[in-house]
């Protein structure tokens, strides 16, 4: 069977214009979900906000909307609010992020030792709204107990999925996944379980998805920025001249970036892509700080056309 697999949200890297860029032309992706946007109160709602998930921008592949807030009835305004204005009927909880701003104001990752908030804003979603609600959670943010804790009580209510990446929020993106507590974790729901985490190679994803049948989708994030190919290999498809395709997206997210970046926006904008990108075309980490240290963008295009 051909696998699922989602673009994971990277917030600040993974914006329409990266998602539908390299979904047209490099493929391989089923789905996509936004980095988290703010959940808000209705009358202060600020369309800007929303650009990065205007339905007519976003037509490579479909998109579930990730909010983070940790006020029920924020959450069911704001899901009532992007369902009358631009259709979406499925939405997605962040309850992982491990940044120390977020989780100091109880959001993200922050609201895994309190399974009291997170029931509440899950009752009140799933009773006074008929939308389809995921969440993406980690293991806890300081143990496991506290997912556990997560996982019993979440088992009362109609989820679409969630989505675990198999870490503590303590340790950021530091060490490998718990597998052992992520196959812990399969066991103690009843709701369809996406995996996140370090799938890097086919390898990775082979081991993974031998251990863990029961996953229904797949998701990939800093491994596609690694190897922006990774999502056809996994699946078998052919991906025809790499270096060539890997070219026209990169030209094709230059000239979509300007208009909505201006040129020190993308300049900033490729300059954190390229951390990624200098493993897919090989640039030594000497090439790579040559390459950071352009202030210009036309330089810093010209530059790369050594690499690509
Ligand atoms: C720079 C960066 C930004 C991220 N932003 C988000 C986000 O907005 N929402 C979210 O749920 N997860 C976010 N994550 C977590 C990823 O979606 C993913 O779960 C994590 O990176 C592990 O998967 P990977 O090893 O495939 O990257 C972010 C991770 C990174 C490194």
């Amino acid at each position: 069977m051909i696998p699922k697999i989602w673009l994971a949200p990277l917030h600040g890297i993974t914006s329409r214009t990266f998602r539908n860029t390299l979904c047209r032309h490099l493929g391989g992706i089923d789905f996509f979900m936004s980095p988290f946007l703010p959940a808000q109160t209705r009358g202060r709602l600020n369309r800007k906000v929303w650009q990065d998930i205007f339905p007519e921008l976003n037509t490579a592949a479909p998109l579930i909307p990730q909010l983070m807030g940790n006020r029920p009835e924020q959450f069911v305004d704001t899901l009532t609010m992007l369902n009358e204005q631009f259709g979406y009927e499925r939405f997605n909880i962040n309850i992982g992020c491990p940044s120390s701003p977020v989780v100091r104001h109880t959001r993200g990752c922050g609201l895994m030792p309190h399974p009291d908030i997170v029931e509440e804003m899950v009752s009140a979603i799933t009773s006074k709204t008929p939308y389809r609600l995921s969440l993406k959670m980690r293991l806890g943010l300081h143990t496991p107990d506290e997912g556990r804790e997560l996982l019993q009580r979440l088992n009362g209510y109609p989820l679409d999925f969630l989505v675990i990446h198999p870490r503590l929020g303590d340790e950021q993106y530091t060490g490998t996944p718990h597998l052992d507590l992520f196959e812990e974790f399969c066991q103690l729901t009843k709701h369809n379980i996406l995996y996140s985490g370090d799938i890097f190679t086919v390898e990775d994803f082979r081991i993974l998805s031998e251990r863990f049948p029961s996953v229904s989708a797949w998701m990939l994030g800093r491994g596609l920025l690694f190897n922006p190919f990774l999502a056809k290999e996994i699946k078998g498809m052919d991906s025809g001249d790499k270096a060539a395709r890997f070219g026209a997206f990169h030209q094709d997210l230059v000239e979509s970036l300007l208009p909505i970046r201006g040129e020190s926006g993308t300049l900033a904008n490729l300059k954190e892509l390229w951390h990624y990108f200098s493993a897919f075309t090989h640039t030594s980490d000497e090439d790579l700080q040559k390459l950071l240290r352009i202030n210009d963008l036309q330089a810093f295009c010209g530059e790369i056309e050594r690499y690509i």
